[in-house]
């Protein structure tokens, strides 16, 4: 009777385990993402506050553009009191042989006299049929952001884009709303 009893034990410990693991490893990214179609602008339309951005910073927005060696060339910009801020770096994917959206992002700091390389994961959570919307996050889930090709976007569209992201086991509370101008900034403004 006793040993049956532990056996259930163990059973039941077990099972708990797998479903730790296996829901460890549950988050979903995006396969066979089309970089091409992913090029081009993309506005922050909220994220989690981060210590590399600055928690007063309006029209935050990345200009991706696929570079001749298949890697892609990031330029980060937001401003803050009006000054343009920006930093350029390089995404390339994780591992070459995966069709999964894990994507590894290198950037030199500080960006006016750029020493050290700071490397993040970029993976794509989700990103509708259209290229318009997409949610980015990474394994440890303490980064995420929401971006969109326009600098608005209904509150449906966003709910159900931080409906994705709390799938995937985020804390959509910390999420942060980036105020986006009306007319988004021109390029390269007062570089
Ligand atoms: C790919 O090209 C970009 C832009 O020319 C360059 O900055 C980068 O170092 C290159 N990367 C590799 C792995 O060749």
């Amino acid at each position: 009777m006793a040993a049956k009893h532990m056996l259930h034990c163990l059973f039941l410990v077990a099972s708990l385990f797998l479903t730790i693991v296996v829901n460890g490893n549950a988050t979903t990214v995006v396969k066979n993402l089309d970089i091409k179609r992913y090029m081009g602008r993309w506005y922050e339309i909220a994220r989690f506050p981060s210590f590399f951005e600055k928690s007063d910073a309006v029209d935050t927005r990345a200009t991706y553009t696929l570079n001749d060696n298949g890697t892609v060339n990031v330029l980060n910009e937001n401003w803050v009191d009006g000054k343009r801020n920006f930093i350029e770096g390089i995404a390339y994917k994780a591992d070459p042989k995966s069709n999964e959206a894990k994507l590894k992002v290198k950037f030199y700091v500080p960006p006016s006299f750029p020493l050290f390389p700071v490397t993040g994961d970029y993976w794509v959570l989700y990103i509708d049929q259209n290229y318009e919307y997409a949610v980015v996050g990474g394994p440890t889930k303490l980064f995420l952001w929401i971006l969109s090709r326009k600098s608005h976007i209904d509150d449906a569209t966003y709910k159900e884009l931080v409906e994705k992201a709390k799938d995937e086991g985020y804390d959509v509370t910390k999420l942060l709303k980036t105020p986006q101008s009306e007319t988004p900034p021109p390029l390269k403004q007062g570089v």
